[in-house]
């Protein structure tokens, strides 16, 4: 059988860059505003400081108003409230992004319940996320991973009512709200997490798979049903003596294996992950032509 159709998640993300840009210029002509987008983040934690810096360089590159503030990582609880109070109550501010995961002194859980729902671009606020989980009623935001994820899945012509989906992993950020994503457009999931037994079974049965359980390579050849399409969201290290880093990223797919049998494949780097950010850039102008109109 033919090997998969590789799905090239930096040319999508670029494509809809563009899309968002035009958007941005639209508004700045329409309304005499652009769009803004504040990115916290607490503390020195290698990747969070990697991602943050990459989220404020796309806003600047579309011409997105991007607002910092780095706290240090002793920061107390009620100063990074004031902080997210500030935010929410400034005009030129349409979306509040506190990089996650915060220091365990920190009540995550507080922290996110006071980003003002109207500002909430990374949708995990629990009257978003309670929206997304319901029948009938649309979340402001929807969070930026999973949105990335089904984006993918559509611009790559594949059919998800009526499919069998299975997401591996039950996290608040990317399992939780794909599977209900999935749902939402009439896919039958099912998720499969650490305390399950016979993953590999299940995910057999996938049409559509998405491995987001933060295990390296942990999805073999043999677990994908020949011409599944397979969401990779894994970004796991793995020690590699020839790069500079001393290691290479990897899925928690066996990319070679699964490519041979899918029928459509994220690879990583380059699948979902140019796409997250690109949905919190679409998020940002969402919440912003919303507040100027
Ligand atoms: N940490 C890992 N992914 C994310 C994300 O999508 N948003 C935030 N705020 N923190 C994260």
């Amino acid at each position: 059988s033919p090997s998969a159709q590789i799905i090239d998640g930096k040319a999508i993300a670029d494509r809809i860059r563009k899309e968002i840009a035009t958007e941005v210029k639209a508004l700045q002509e329409k309304y005499g505003k652009v769009p803004g987008l504040a990115v916290v983040l607490v503390g020195t934690k290698g990747d969070s400081a990697t991602y943050v810096r990459m989220k404020r360089k796309a806003c600047a590159d579309l011409g997105i108003q991007s607002f910092s503030t780095d706290l240090p990582g002793d920061v107390s609880e009620e100063d990074l409230l004031k902080v997210v109070a500030d935010y929410n109550a400034n005009e030129e501010v349409h979306g509040i992004l506190v990089q996650l995961p915060l220091p365990k002194h920190i009540d995550e859980q507080r922290i996110l319940d006071a980003i003002s729902l109207e500002k909430d671009v990374d949708g995990f606020h629990p009257a978003n996320i309670g929206a997304l989980a319901m029948r009938g009623r649309t979340p402001l935001f929807t969070s930026c991973t999973p949105k990335g994820c089904l984006e993918l899945l559509k611009r790559s012509g594949v059919a998800i009512s009526g499919k069998r989906a299975v997401v591996l992993g039950r996290s608040n950020i990317v399992g939780m709200p794909v599977a209900h994503l999935l749902q939402g457009e009439d896919a039958t999931v099912t998720v499969v997490h650490s305390r399950t037994p016979d993953a590999q079974a299940i995910c057999a049965e996938a049409d559509i798979l998405v491995a987001a359980i933060g295990r390296a390579e942990m999805v073999r050849g043999d677990w994908i049903k020949p011409g599944a399409a397979v969401i990779d969201v894994g970004t796991n290290p793995v020690p590699d003596a020839s790069k500079k880093s001393g290691y290479r990223l990897v899925g928690d797919v066996a990319f070679s294996e699964a490519k041979e049998r899918a029928g459509f494949i994220t690879p990583v780097p380059g699948g979902v992950g140019p796409m997250t950010i690109t949905m919190l850039l679409s998020n940002t102008v969402d919440g912003a032509r919303r507040a100027f109109e």
